[in-house]
């Protein structure tokens, strides 16, 4: 080959461009995506006849890092953050990553303690384990709740922060757990996977203790299929729960700096939510208060057509303006009449259900923790149990919370759907006072 000015030199460029080449993510994708929508085979046509007369456009950058256009998942971050009133919000992929940043970010680990509910999804738990902590496992109260008092006797030397679950839409005490919080110096992560967009005390849940998880996945109220957020107004915790879900902080803003401040960089994991969960999470957001209407309306319609009746009582609302209206649960006297009742109420057509039959497993019940309660580890470290003197881990069995159990066992859980109609919740009321007349009289 003979010798040529270089480009450099001011020669012609070997490579004048490359491409355009088809996008990465383009029309097959979007037509895959438009297949989850569950529409009519000729809507489904007519969409994909659009978009096959479409050119074949750059389609979308569906991680949020680096991203040539705004990102989906920071918009979310931003509307979440908004509604919540907190000044950070990080969005993960799971309310299970939430939990884990979190206590990660709070610098929880080997040789601590965190106290958690006895009735809660096992994640809230798990995570703690997870975190190579101990989890403490307390009552909750009628409320079903974690019940303050216990919690306050649960504190140890050891212990480095109170888990709170907002269960079953319902917000939990968090006048007492932040009186406690503030006298013991100790932080609360509040776990808002069941409660998205609920309040106490006008305030949302998720910005009231030190840190807020939330679950976006699909069963829950607000959703975008699979993901989360954590909510801090703390910004070193944000940092640090950012950099932990970030593999070690590889995608902040300025990435290769040095650590501005102690304890911004280690090791960590990789929770990032993506851009297709980010656009639905955002949309979702914006309706949070439309949705709650629909709950709250509902919900109170059933109830209030409810008679009174002896032996009947409700779960004990913390706060009737900040209850997400997901359900309502009624407390029989005895176990034996909830079964005959939720058997009843199911026969009548009511989305009635129990919340715990000693005979059916259920994680959201401590008692089937069994890899707490037998001190279950993932390695020959015997982490977490082994950096606690024997004597000092706390003494687990099935039968520790005894009055978290026999209220979970007396429970009939109805189930409230925003879209009831006024009949809806009518005939719902209906069916549980002609159920309750026969079975408490
Ligand atoms: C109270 C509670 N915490 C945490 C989680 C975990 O949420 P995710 O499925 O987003 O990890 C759930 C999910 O069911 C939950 O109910």
């Amino acid at each position: 080959m003979d010798e040529e000015r270089l480009a450099i030199d001011g020669g012609e460029k070997s490579v004048p461009r490359l491409g355009p080449f088809p996008t990465k993510i383009g029309r097959q994708e979007l037509l895959a995506l438009i297949d989850l929508w569950e529409f009519s085979p000729q809507g489904r046509a007519r969409v994909r006849e659009i978009i096959k007369a479409e050119p074949e456009v750059q389609g979308p950058h569906l991680f949020r890092y680096y991203n040539p256009r705004p990102s989906a998942v920071a918009a979310a971050e931003k509307a979440m953050a908004e509604l919540l009133g907190v000044r950070y919000c990080l969005g993960v992929n799971s309310c299970t990553s939430a939990l884990m940043a979190s206590y990660r970010a709070l610098g929880i680990g080997a040789g601590d303690e965190v106290i958690v509910p006895a009735y809660t999804f096992f994640a809230t738990a798990s995570t703690v384990a997870a975190s190579n902590a101990v989890p403490v496992i307390v009552e909750v109260d009628d409320s079903l709740t974690i019940d303050p008092e216990a919690t306050q006797k649960a504190i140890t030397a050891r212990t480095k922060a109170m888990a709170v679950v907002h269960m079953r839409g319902a917000p939990a005490q968090m006048d007492a757990i932040m009186d406690l919080a503030d006298r013991k110096g100790l932080p609360v992560v509040e776990d808002v996977a069941q409660s998205g967009g609920g309040s106490f005390g006008g305030k949302r849940l998720g910005s009231i203790g030190t840190m807020g998880c939330f679950s976006f996945d699909y069963y829950k109220i607000v959703v975008s299929g699979e993901g989360g957020f954590v909510a801090t107004d703390d910004e070193f915790l944000y940092t640090r729960a950012q950099s932990w879900h970030d593999t070690a902080a590889c995608w902040r803003p300025d990435r290769f700096a040095s650590e501005r401040r102690e304890g911004e960089l280690f090791c960590g994991e990789n929770y990032r939510m993506g851009e297709l969960a980010g656009a639905v999470a955002g949309v979702q957001i914006s309706n949070t208060d439309e949705m709650l209407a629909r709950y709250r309306r509902a919900k109170r319609r059933v109830k209030e057509a409810i008679e009174p009746r002896p032996g009947l009582s409700f779960r004990r609302i913390t706060d009737d303006e900040g209850d997400t209206g997901i359900c309502l649960v009624m407390f029989m006297p005895e176990a034996d009449t909830a079964k005959r009742a939720i058997t009843a109420l199911q026969a009548e057509g009511v989305p009635a259900g129990g919340i715990y039959d000693s005979k059916v497993r259920d994680w959201h019940i401590y008692k089937y923790w069994e890899h707490i309660l037998e001190k279950k580890t993932v390695a020959a470290d015997g982490l977490p149990w082994s950096a606690i003197p024997e004597n000092e881990l706390p003494d687990y069995s099935e039968n520790m919370c005894p009055r978290t159990l026999d209220l979970l066992a007396r429970s009939v859980h109805v189930e409230i759907e925003q879209h009831y109609s006024d009949e809806d919740c009518e005939a719902i009321a209906r069916g549980i006072n002609k159920v309750l007349c026969v079975l408490l009289k």
